[in-house]
């Protein structure tokens, strides 16, 4: 079997921003009730930013503690991506702030934007610069304040999201080129720019000169999430020879339990294997699966060799899954 670079997992970080804000709570200030959120969602809390806490604080929290959990100096990263939908400012990339503030100087920092599943599009970005040598050590981070692009005055919409950052350090080690490597296996990519107009937001420095709100339509969006999930998952596992029954676990982008509970259904796989944060955190976007394989980690559920599957749709609608061994 021919050597091969993989991206290992050296360590993961997360942080949720302190104020929570329950179903209750936001039941003061919009025309819903917690039971409706639960039942169609899951959701039952998220957080929010405080006032001048920006998406850039949430960033640098996670990848600080994701630098700590992987023994890694700022100085040793040589590549941070950072997946966000909800920028500081509309230039220069946030990434570039986080670099400052981490001291990461020896970096190359970007923003990448896929909404929801930006993590993985990070994630595989990064994968291929450290195949091929252009970097040792990548900073992946997801990091969100979508409260700030919620209208307040569409229900539909305000009540599913909330702020937070997850990330991880990947470090490109020498493996055997087989799926007993430890590190990532294989990713996927995928957009279908003919859903554009089912979950965007309404404004943009080009169009309205504002940020703009959430538009979704969200019945489409599911199916769409349900199938597009489903299917993307059977071709990766398909494309290395594997069965449902060898994934240990699945940590899938957390935007609707009602969504998860189907997708596991039709994969055929027991919903006990599926990462579970939506409850407490709502759909935190881009933050939404490292801050998933975080709380997997801390749990002890999540252990060193088990396979994985990573996979998360968003906006565009893009979506991404990916194969790893943790
Ligand atoms: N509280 C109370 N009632 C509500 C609320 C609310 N927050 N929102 C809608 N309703 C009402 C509606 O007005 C409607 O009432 P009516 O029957 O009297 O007209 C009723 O509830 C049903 O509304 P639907 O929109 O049909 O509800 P549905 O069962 O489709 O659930 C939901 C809506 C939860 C948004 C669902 O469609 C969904 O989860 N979609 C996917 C969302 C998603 O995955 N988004 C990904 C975003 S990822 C990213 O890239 C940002």
């Amino acid at each position: 079997m021919s050597t091969s670079t993989r991206s290992i997992f050296l360590g993961v970080g997360g942080y949720l921003p302190e104020r929570i804000v329950t179903n209750h709570d936001l039941a003061e200030w919009v025309d819903t009730n917690d039971e409706w959120i639960r039942e169609r969602t899951g959701i039952r809390a998220r957080h929010f930013a405080a006032e001048g806490e920006f998406t850039s604080d949430l960033a640098v929290r996670a990848a600080a503690e994701a630098l700590e959990n992987s023994g890694i100096a700022a100085e040793q990263i040589d590549l941070i991506i950072l997946a966000t939908t909800t920028p500081d400012n509309t230039f220069p990339a946030t990434a570039s702030l986080v670099q400052q503030r981490l001291g990461a100087f020896r970096s190359a920092a970007f923003d990448i934007q896929a909404v929801c599943a930006g993590f993985i599009f990070g994630l595989a970005t990064a994968d291929a610069f450290l195949r091929v040598h252009r970097a040792r050590h990548a900073l992946v981070i997801g990091a969100e304040t979508f409260s700030r692009i919620l209208d307040w005055k569409d229900r539909t919409t305000c009540v599913l999201f909330g702020d937070g950052a997850g990330a991880v350090v990947l470090e490109a080690r020498e493996g055997e080129g087989g799926l007993g490597d430890h590190g990532i296996l294989s990713a996927r990519l995928h957009t279908d720019g003919r859903h554009y107009d089912k979950l965007y937001v309404d404004g943009g420095p080009s169009t309205t000169g504002t940020s703009g709100f959430v538009r979704m339509v969200g019945r489409e969006v599911f199916r769409q999430a349900v199938a597009r999930t489903v299917e993307s998952i059977e071709t990766l596992l398909q494309e290395n020879q594997l069965a449902i029954t060898d994934i240990d676990h699945f940590i899938l982008h957390q935007a609707n339990e009602r969504i998860l509970k189907a997708a596991m259904e039709k994969l055929g796989a027991p919903f006990e294997k599926a990462v579970l944060t939506i409850s407490e955190q709502g759909n935190t976007s881009a933050a939404s699966v490292p801050l998933a394989m975080r709380h997997a980690h801390q749990e002890g559920i999540l252990k060193r060799g088990d396979l994985i599957v990573l996979e998360a749709l968003g906006g565009g609608l893009s979506w991404g899954t990916l194969l790893a061994r943790w």
